[in-house]
């Protein structure tokens, strides 16, 4: 695996494959990776003919009472990792390289970025765009490769790659989970032993509301507040936001019809976790 930590040479990898006709696939990530990471890359890995992984922890996606200080990294583990699941090229750019002090330029998308996580994060998917929209440009990817587990950046990535027209295909990835339904998560590191206990509600309070959407259940108030109720009833649990949205606006619905995403976002101590299921009636 080669690494590239700066821009010109990254461009000049990707315009090199390009003249020899080979299709690059991309996956943009923070770091500290794990197998829900790992299997975006094996995705990726069956759709392009060279695989590219960016580990760069963007600052202009993290809010000012965030955890960009904080955030887990481990260079050397990522290394073996990546190595694991033959990757080509590890792009390993810093912040002097992304935003010099002149930097003034931000790629936003209206509306989505608004409800769910753009609530209580109001400047976060705006540093999402805009750096994807930069590793785009380095590293001139054919296909790049999201996780279902960010439904909100996900549908957000896919919007601005078709209005801006940019000339990569968007796949995305199912939900990769710990073996007792917790999300996998670079940030679950952080729980203590009782808040991972707590975590599992997120999936559990999800897996008993399609249970009862199963058995006839369409309104989504009655919904919500089983959700709540569930996550509420453990004690190191804060919820920041449970929803029904209609899957191509992310716009709340009343009534369980056609595709739903049921999303919900959860402190659990300090950490904020996210999960969600897709649904179809
Ligand atoms: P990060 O949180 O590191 O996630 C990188 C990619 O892995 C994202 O597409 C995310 O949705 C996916 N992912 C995370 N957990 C997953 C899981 N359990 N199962 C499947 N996929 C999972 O998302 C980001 O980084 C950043 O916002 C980024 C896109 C890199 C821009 O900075």
């Amino acid at each position: 695996m080669t690494i590239i930590e700066t821009i010109s040479e990254m461009q000049h990898y990707a315009d090199h494959w390009r003249q020899q006709g080979k299709t690059i696939g991309f996956v943009p990530t923070m770091g500290y990776l794990h197998e829900g990471h790992l299997s975006l890359m094996r995705l990726a890995k069956t759709r392009a003919d060279v695989l590219v992984v960016s580990i760069y922890v963007n600052p202009t996606q993290f809010g000012a009472n965030e955890d960009l200080d904080t955030y887990p990294r481990d260079l050397a583990r990522d290394q073996r990792l990546l190595e694991s699941v033959e990757c080509d090229v590890l792009f390993l750019p810093n912040d002097a390289i992304m935003y010099p002090p002149e930097y003034r330029t931000y790629v936003t998308v209206e509306e989505l970025t608004e409800n769910l996580c753009g609530t209580s994060r109001p400047r976060h998917f705006r540093g999402v765009t805009t750096i994807v929209t930069k590793l785009f440009h380095c590293v001139k990817p054919h296909v790049a490769v999201f996780g279902q587990k960010d439904a909100q950046q996900a549908l957000i990535i896919k919007r601005m790659t078709a209005d801006l027209n940019m000339d990569v295909e968007i796949i995305i990835g199912e939900i990769v989970r710990e073996a007792d339904g917790v999300a996998m998560s670079s940030r679950n590191v952080y729980l203590s032993p009782a808040e991972r206990e707590d975590a599992r509600v997120l999936s559990q309070s999800l897996q008993k509301a399609q249970e009862a959407i199963a058995q006839g259940e369409r309104s989504t108030a009655t919904l919500i507040e089983m959700i709540r109720t569930m996550i509420a009833q453990k004690p190191t649990t804060t919820i920041d936001y449970v929803s029904i949205v209609e899957t191509k606006t992310l716009h709340d619905v009343a009534q369980i019809e056609g595709e739903v995403l049921i999303a919900l976002a959860v402190f659990v101590g300090k950490t904020r976790l996210i999960d969600n299921a897709l649904i179809r009636v």
